[in-house]
């Protein structure tokens, strides 16, 4: 995994293979972004001609590789695009810094050891370069022989060049920078890990020990555990696999007068086949990162404890495989779930909300002031807002706001989206309380709108449908690399850094 340190200019006197600086699209063509001028001094007056000419115009993640011609320094200096020059008085946003640093150190695979120069004017800058830098350091290499084709090892260590590393709110910076990156790169190796090595017993092993070792409480209900406490949402789904189900409830006590109580849950099929309403083989390729809501939620856990945020967070994260089989359920089933509501199953590729239903409804006998839920919960999710835009649904407009305004500024896009009542009567049932899958138009407000159900009055509850972001079917992008992508940590992280 990427290391991450500081170091104080000048940037090209820092030790390292190749060193990254930023130039950007000005009003009269390229122009080098602080601290590059230094470089362009050391290189001499026809420099920025001289890349022009090679084709780097500024654009974002734009990646040029220039040799320093024997001047000192690294032997290889990096132009990365930066967009637009921002209007005097401006500065180049978070994201832009943090997608320019992901798309060097992703094209820099095969170098050891990176500095990076980016304008780091201050400590949240400072911690977009680091995170950016780290996660374009990512790739997943567990079921890779070391042998085969020629895949470049990742970069070992990332520097980043700052006025004065000693400086204790750009340490810190740099400190929640590496915390939230592993967080999302742990996030990023569980969704791509195969369902043959990740069923929901191995998914629940792995959530306790990443929790006891930050310090984290851990109960990992089994399925006698959950047959006891009545979760027929959860059982239902897992009865047709031969891995059998689990609810993962992690606690974390950050004390000293936390104003809000906040309870997370995450979606965590290990694979979705779709069960007996069988996906087609298609849909079904990439149904491994079914549980990267619930991967999301772990990987925050630790996050939350490495920082030592002072929130009090419960967790509650079933675990199931949606397999079809003699023992699996059937359309038209019915399912008596923990908060006491019996579920006509009418689609069983609609498993994620029965599962999610069960864990909101025990997150919420806790009650807590906030439950947020995350979940790659629908298709509709990918129609509506594309690939990499979360759609954010609540029974509240000022906490759907909070979870908006807190995934903008930790770059994570996504968008508010409601949950029209008139929806309601798509999942009424001709025998029981409801069913779990209702008509195609606005399908991810309907599995909003079954989730809400389940909610009791006066919780303020989020839903995150993180369907596309949670992983890129594309090719790699500045610091998102293709596969798992982590989606749904910063904002989490973020969130509750702000309830302190
Ligand atoms: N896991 C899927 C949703 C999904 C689809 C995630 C594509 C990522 C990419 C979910 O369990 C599902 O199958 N949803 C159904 C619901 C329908 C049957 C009401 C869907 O979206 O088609
Ligand atoms: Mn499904
Ligand atoms: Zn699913």
């Amino acid at each position: 995994m990427t290391s991450l340190s500081l170091a104080g200019g000048p940037a090209a006197s820092v030790k390292a293979d190749a060193l990254v600086v930023g130039v950007a699209k000005g009003a009269k063509g390229l122009v080098l972004v602080h601290p590059a001028e230094e470089i362009g001094k050391a290189l001499g007056k026809g420099f920025v001609a001289a890349v022009a000419g090679l084709g780097a115009t500024g654009k974002a993640e734009e990646v040029t590789p220039v040799t320093n011609l024997g001047a000192k320094g690294p032997g290889l200096v990096v132009l990365v695009g930066l967009g637009q020059e921002p209007a005097k008085g401006t500065a180049y946003d978070d994201e832009a810094l943090r997608r320019a640093a992901g798309a060097a150190v992703r094209a820099l695979a095969g170098t050891r050891k990176v500095a990076v120069a980016l304008p780091a004017r201050n400590a949240d800058a400072v911690r977009a370069i680091g995170e950016g830098a780290v996660l374009g350091g990512y790739a997943f290499t567990t079921f890779r022989s070391a042998s085969a084709g020629d895949h470049k090892p990742p970069v070992e260590e990332v520097v980043v060049v700052v006025a004065d590393p000693k400086d204790k709110s750009t340490k810190a910076a740099l400190r929640r920078a590496d915390v939230v990156s592993r967080a999302v790169m742990l996030t990023r190796d569980l969704v791509n890990t195969p369902p043959s090595h990740l069923h929901p017993a191995e998914l629940a092993e792995i959530a306790r020990a990443e929790s006891s070792k930050a310090g984290v409480s851990v109960e990992v209900l089994d399925e006698k555990a959950l047959r006891k406490g009545g979760y027929g949402g959860i059982l239902g789904v897992g009865q047709g696999s031969a891995a059998p189900p689990r609810l993962v409830h992690l606690s974390y006590k950050g004390g000293r007068g936390s104003k809000t109580k906040v309870a997370l849950v995450g979606k965590g099929i290990t694979f979705d086949s779709g069960g007996l309403s069988l996906k087609p083989p298609q849909a079904m390729e990439e149904m491994k990162m079914d549980m990267g809501g619930a991967a999301a939620v772990i990987a925050t856990m630790r996050a939350v404890a490495e920082l030592g945020l002072k929130v009090d967070v419960e967790a509650w994260i079933p675990m199931a495989e949606n397999m079809p089989s003699g023992a699996a359920i059937r359309p038209s089933d019915v399912l008596a779930m923990r908060s006491g509501m019996r579920v006509e199953v009418t689609n069983t590729d609609a498993e994620g909300r029965l599962i999610l239903a069960d864990a909101i409804a025990r997150a919420a006998e806790d009650k807590p002031d906030v439950i947020l839920d995350i979940a790659t919960l629908t298709g509709a999710q990918l129609v509506a807002l594309g690939a990499r835009t979360t759609g954010v649904m609540s029974n509240d407009d000022d906490l759907r706001a909070e979870v908006v305004d807190a995934a903008g500024r930790a770059g994570e896009p996504s968008w508010p989206m409601p949950l029209p009542p008139e929806l309601r009567k798509g999942l009424d049932s001709d025998i029981a309380d409801i069913v779990n899958s209702g008509p195609r138009e606005g399908g991810m407000l309907t599995a909003g709108i079954f989730l809400k159900e389940f909610v009791p009055d006066g919780v303020r509850w989020a839903h995150l449908d993180i369907a596309g972001p949670a992983y890129n079917s594309a090719d790699g992008y500045g610091y998102t690399p293709h596969g798992g992508t982590g989606a749904g940590v910063r904002t989490f992280v973020q969130f509750l850094e702000d309830q302190q």
